[in-house]
């Protein structure tokens, strides 16, 4: 049983939290909102995440979680401190470092005895030794030790339990390996490959690895658009080229392109690292250009389809990021909305969980619907945005009949297009051949 104490209760801090305190360790969780900490403390979740609610329930009872909004509290015998607070997109793109630096100068501030720090929050390159930097200002001649360890997270909202508990890799970089080894320990009982790195390697593996992966749906979108003008077909495309072991069939899916609160700020963030270090990153900013482009294809597809989209009835399904969240940061949906809208369509929308979020995101004029059929009454056309499980298995006949065109442009690939034509519908995907 280790003492670990993490700042900052967002996705990767509460999961964080909330999972080695599953694994027996004994956990103080820290965040400076106190209508945050209120709410854990009574048992409700300030996000959506699927597992959660259980397992602090379940450590809470069993007293190996707790939650503070005070310094001294959490860090009061503190062997781990995780920092794993926000790091958002700034003006030009740069991660906004405010909430780490405040994180560690209280913790300077603060603690009275030897720690190692973990940095969990995606931190530009170099950032590890700039809060090396900070602290041994502090503790000099003190008598205190620390080190720092890089830690990024791989946790995927929706999935982020499993995502913890079954790593593909723990990474942990530092300068000091008897830190690193200590911080293995904690995660040694998850029998995952432990990759030990200096800290500015750790630190990059984070940003390449998410770059990557945007990079492979920026790609397969790509390739999509461009089936649907030779009439091939992505879905065996991805399938054909998945099948070779060194591409992998995952994140292949080609669709309405990639948003959350991760790949967007990460990859604009690493364009950012890139360019003050003097070089062109020439691939990822087309990563994010085919990204954009991918939104507005949806619309000109719908323009194309439908004419003039203005007085047009559009229903969508779907707004948050994916599915099993309710995260609208960076949706394609929100941007979708906002181009139709610009072009004078009627639009109305449903999603099982972001309706709430879309609120304040979406144009006023926007019908906020109670279910998917409401959304799809009267409506010329019906986009899907997010592949939500309840959407895979409609009544299509009803929809059929509600409807008052027939057109459905399948944003995500989910349906059967074969099924959806034999029942009377004008079915579209992206990149899907003789179904575009
Ligand atoms: C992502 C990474 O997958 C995690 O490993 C990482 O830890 C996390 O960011 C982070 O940096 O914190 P997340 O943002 O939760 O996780 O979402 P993903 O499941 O990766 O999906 C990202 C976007 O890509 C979504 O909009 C999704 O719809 C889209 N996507 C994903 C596709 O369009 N096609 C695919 O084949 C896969």
């Amino acid at each position: 049983m280790s003492k670990i104490t993490v700042i900052g209760t967002g996705y990767v801090g509460l999961v964080t939290g909330a999972c080695f305190a599953d694994l027996g360790n004994s956990v103080m969780c820290l965040d400076i909102d106190q209508k945050r900490i209120d709410g854990l403390h009574k048992g409700i979740m300030p996000i959506f995440e699927p597992g959660l609610e259980e397992i602090v329930e379940r450590a809470y009872r069993a007293k190996r979680i707790d939650f503070t909004t005070d310094y001294p509290t959490a860090l009061k015998a503190a062997e781990y401190v995780f920092i794993a607070v926000g790091t958002p997109s700034g003006d030009n793109g740069e991660a906004d470092m405010q909430y780490v630096e405040s994180a560690v100068k209280k913790i300077a501030e603060t603690i009275d005895h030897s720690f190692i720090l973990v940095d969990k929050s995606t931190v530009p390159v170099g950032t590890g030794d700039w809060i090396a930097k900070m602290l041994q200002d502090r503790f000099a001649d003190s008598g205190i030790k620390f080190s720092i360890v890089s830690n990024p997270e791989f946790l995927r909202e929706g999935t982020a339990i499993s995502d913890f508990m079954r790593p593909d890799r723990v990474v942990l970089g530092s300068t000091d390996r008897a830190a690193s080894n200590k911080i293995a320990e904690l995660y040694e009982s998850l029998r995952c490959p432990i990759l030990i790195t200096d800290i500015r390697t750790a630190e990059m593996i984070k940003y390449a690895s998410n770059a990557f992966l945007a990079a492979k749906i920026s790609f397969i979108n790509e390739i999509a658009n461009i089936c649907d003008r030779v009439g091939a077909n992505v879905i065996d495309v991805a399938t054909g080229m998945g099948l070779d072991s060194r591409i992998g069939p995952k994140f292949l899916n080609a669709g309405i392109g990639w948003g959350g609160s991760c790949f967007p700020k990460d990859v604009k963030a690493l364009v950012h690292i890139a360019q003050e270090y003097g070089t062109q990153p020439q691939l990822l900013q087309a990563v994010i250009e085919i990204n954009k482009y991918q939104r507005k294809y949806v619309v000109h597809k719908l323009e194309e389809i439908l004419g003039d989209l203005k007085g047009k009835r559009i229903g969508i399904l779907g707004l948050a990021f994916k599915p099993d969240t309710d995260d609208m940061r960076e949706s394609p949906a929100a941007d979708i909305i906002k181009y139709l809208d610009q072009k004078g369509a009627n639009i109305s929308a449903y999603d099982p969980a972001a309706m709430e979020l879309s609120k304040a995101i979406l144009p006023k004029q926007v019908t906020l619907c109670e279910n998917p059929y409401q959304v799809i009454e009267g409506a010329d056309a019906l986009l899907l945005a997010t592949e939500w499980n309840e959407f895979k298995q409609l009544d299509f006949e009803k929809i059929y009949q509600l409807m008052h065109g027939h057109v459905i442009l399948d944003g995500r690939n989910l349906w059967d297009p074969q099924n959806l034509t034999d029942l009377g519908f004008h079915y579209y995907g992206i990149g899907l051949g003789q179904y575009n």
